[in-house]
C-alpha cells in the first residue's frame, strides 16, 4: 500500500458528473469520506459534462441524487459545507479547447502550491479512449514531485481482448500504469475484501483449500432486477461482459489465487494475474446462455436480440492447487431474488463408516459445505454432518454461522465506493485492476463470446422472470454429479 504524499490541494475532477452513477455512487461516497474526515482538507470535485449548467443547478442535482440513497440522514449541516467544494465546467469530451478551460479552472482553484488531481471517467465506454487523448492533448496528465495525476476508469473496460489492448495503448500513451485506477466495485466490497482475511488471517482453511479437500467451488451474483433502465448499454454488452470478465472472475481470483507476498498492490496483482492466466477458456458445451421471457419486447432492444442476461459456465484452472475441481459460475437478470456468494464444496469422507448396514438411509450425508454470502444477509456458514440426538443414528445437516448483522452490531457495511475512493487519494492500487489482470479475464471469456455470436450458434435460453434461471443450467451440474447449492 502506498500513501499520497501531502500535496496542498486534492481535486476530484469527475466527467459526466450529470449522471446517474454520480449522482448515486460517487458523491455519497465522497460526501461520506468528508463526513468521515478521511478526505484531505479542502478537498474540491470539480464536474465536467457537456450541457451548459450552473455550479447550482449541478450542486442541486447532486444533493437529490445523495439524498435519494439515504446520504444525507443525519450530515445536513455538514453538506452546506462540502456542496461550496463543487463546481461546474461544460464542454465538449472530444474538444482540447475545453480540456484547457478544465485546466485553466482547476489551477484557478489549486492556486500556487502541489495538487492531487482524481480524473474520475463516469462517461460512457465508447468514450474513454477520446477523453484520456485529450487529457493528454491539454498537458493534464504529466505528475511532477508532489503533484500527482490519477485516472479512474469504470468497466467494462474494452468489449473484447482487442478493445481493451487498444484502450490500453491510448492510457499507456499519456499516463503509466501507476496513475491508472481501473475500478471493479465488486473487488472494493467490504465482504469481497474479507476473502483475503478470511483466506491468510486463519490457518485453519488454508490447509483443505485444494484440489485434495475441495470437491467444487460456485460463485453465483443472482439478480432480480432486470434492465429496465438501461437496455442501451445491456443490449450491446450483456451479461458476460457485464458481470464475468470483470466481477466474477474477480471473485474467482480471490478465492483461487496463492499468496500472496505481501498487501502491496503489485504482489496482490501478480498473484490474481497468475491465476487468471491458467483458467481455461470453457467450451460452449460447458456454458449456458439464456435470455429472460419478455427481455426483446422491452423498448429499445434490438429485434431479435440474442443478448443473455444470464449465463453459467464450467472453468477449469490448470494449475497444481485446482486440477480437476470445476468453478461453476453463474449470473443473471430477473431472477427470484437477489444474492452473491461462494459455496465451497468439500470432498466426501474417504469412508462412511456410518453409512453400511441396516441404517444406511438415515446415515445418507450431504457434503460439506462453506459459503462466503457476499451479499444481503452478509456472513459465512459451514455445513457440516451432525447426530441427531435420541437413540437411534440419525443425522443431518448443521450450520455454523458467522453473520456480519449480529457480530457486528451497529456498524453498517460502507459501500463499496467509499473505501476505493479513499484508495485513489491514497494511492493504493491494490483494490484495482492491472492491465495484464484484465487482459486475463477477456482472455477467458473471448472464445465463448465468439462462439455465440456466429450465425449458426443456437439462441440463448428462454427462463421466466421471477425464476432460478433456465433448467439448463442445472443440467451443466447434472452432468458433472453436482448442483448448484445456497449458502
Ligand atoms: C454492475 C452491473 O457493474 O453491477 C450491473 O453493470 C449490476 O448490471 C451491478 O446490476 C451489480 O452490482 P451489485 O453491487 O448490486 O451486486
Amino acid at each position: 500500500m502506498s500513501d499520497t504524499p501531502g500535496t496542498d490541494t486534492t481535486t476530484f475532477v469527475i466527467f459526466g458528473i450529470t449522471g446517474d452513477l454520480a449522482a448515486r455512487k460517487l458523491l455519497p461516497a465522497l460526501f461520506n469520506l468528508a463526513c468521515l474526515g478521511r478526505l484531505p482538507e479542502d478537498t474540491k470535485i470539480v464536474g465536467f459534462a457537456r450541457r451548459d449548467r450552473t455550479d447550482d443547478e449541478v450542486r442541486e442535482l447532486l444533493r437529490e441524487g445523495v439524498s435519494s440513497v439515504g446520504g444525507m440522514e443525519g450530515h445536513v449541516a455538514e453538506w452546506d459545507e462540502f456542496v461550496r467544494g463543487i463546481t461546474y465546467i461544460s464542454g465538449d469530451l472530444t474538444n482540447t479547447g475545453d480540456y484547457l478551460k478544465l485546466d485553466s479552472h482547476l489551477r484557478d482553484l489549486e492556486g500556487p502550491g502541489s495538487s492531487g488531481r482524481a480524473y474520475y471517467l463516469s462517461v460512457a465506454p465508447n468514450l474513454y479512449d477520446d477523453c484520456v487523448r485529450e487529457l493528454g492533448a491539454a498537458g493534464m496528465c504529466a505528475e511532477d514531485g508532489d503533484n500527482w495525476r490519477r485516472v479512474v476508469i469504470e468497466k467494462p473496460f474494452g468489449r473484447d481482448g482487442a478493445s481493451a489492448a487498444a484502450l490500453d495503448q491510448e492510457i499507456q500513451a499519456v499516463f503509466a500504469e501507476s496513475q491508472v485506477y481501473r475500478i471493479d466495485h465488486y473487488v472494493g466490497k467490504e465482504t469481497v475484501q474479507n476473502l483475503m482475511y478470511f483466506r491468510f488471517l486463519n490457518s485453519i482453511f488454508e490447509p483443505l483449500w485444494n484440489r485434495n479437500y475441495i470437491e467444487s467451488v460456485q460463485i453465483s451474483a443472482l439478480e432480480e432486477v432486470g434492465v429496465e433502465g438501461r437496455v442501451d448499454f445491456y443490449d450491446q454488452t450483456g451479461v458476460v461482459r457485464d458481470m464475468f470478465q470483470n466481477h466474477l472472475l474477480q471473485v474467482l481470483a480471490m478465492v483461487a489465487m496463492e499468496p500472496p507476498n505481501s498487501v502491496d498492490a503489485d504482489a496482490l496483482r501478480n498473484e490474481k494475474a497468475k491465476v487468471l492466466q491458467a483458467v481455461r477458456c470453457p467450451e460452449p458445451e460447458h456454458a449456458v446462455s439464456a435470455q429472460y421471457e419478455g427481455y426483446t419486447s422491452l423498448p429499445g432492444v434490438a429485434p431479435g436480440s440474442t443478448t443473455p442476461t444470464y449465463a453459467a459456465m464450467t472453468l477449469r484452472i490448470d494449475n497444481w492447487r485446482w486440477q480437476g475441481v470445476p468453478f461453476f459460475l453463474r449470473s443473471g437478470k430477473a431472477l427470484s431474488g437477489k444474492s452473491t456468494e461462494v459455496v465451497i464444496q468439500f470432498r466426501e469422507p474417504p469412508h462412511l463408516l456410518m453409512g453400511s448396514g441396516p441404517n444406511a438411509e438415515s446415515a445418507k450425508i450431504e457434503p460439506n459445505t462453506l459459503a462466503l454470502r457476499l451479499q444481503p444477509n452478509e456472513g459465512m456458514h459451514l455445513r457440516f454432518m451432525s447426530k441427531v440426538p435420541g437413540g437411534g443414528t440419525a443425522t443431518r445437516p448443521v450450520d455454523m454461522r458467522f453473520n456480519y448483522d449480529d457480530t457486528f452490531e451497529g456498524q453498517s457495511i460502507p459501500d463499496a465506493y467509499v473505501q476505493l475512493l479513499d484508495d485513489v487519494v491514497r494511492g493504493d492500487q491494490s483494490l484495482f485492476t492491472r492491465s495484464d489482470n484484465i487482459h486475463a479475464a477477456w482472455a477467458i471469456v473471448d472464445p465463448l463470446l465468439e462462439a455465440w455470436s456466429a450465425s449458426d450458434a443456437p439462441p440463448p435460453a428462454l427462463y421466466r422472470v421471477g425464476s432460478d434461471g433456465p433448467a439448463q443450467a442445472d443440467t451443466m451440474l447434472e452432468a458433472e454429479g453436482q448442483m448448484w447449492r445456497a449458502g
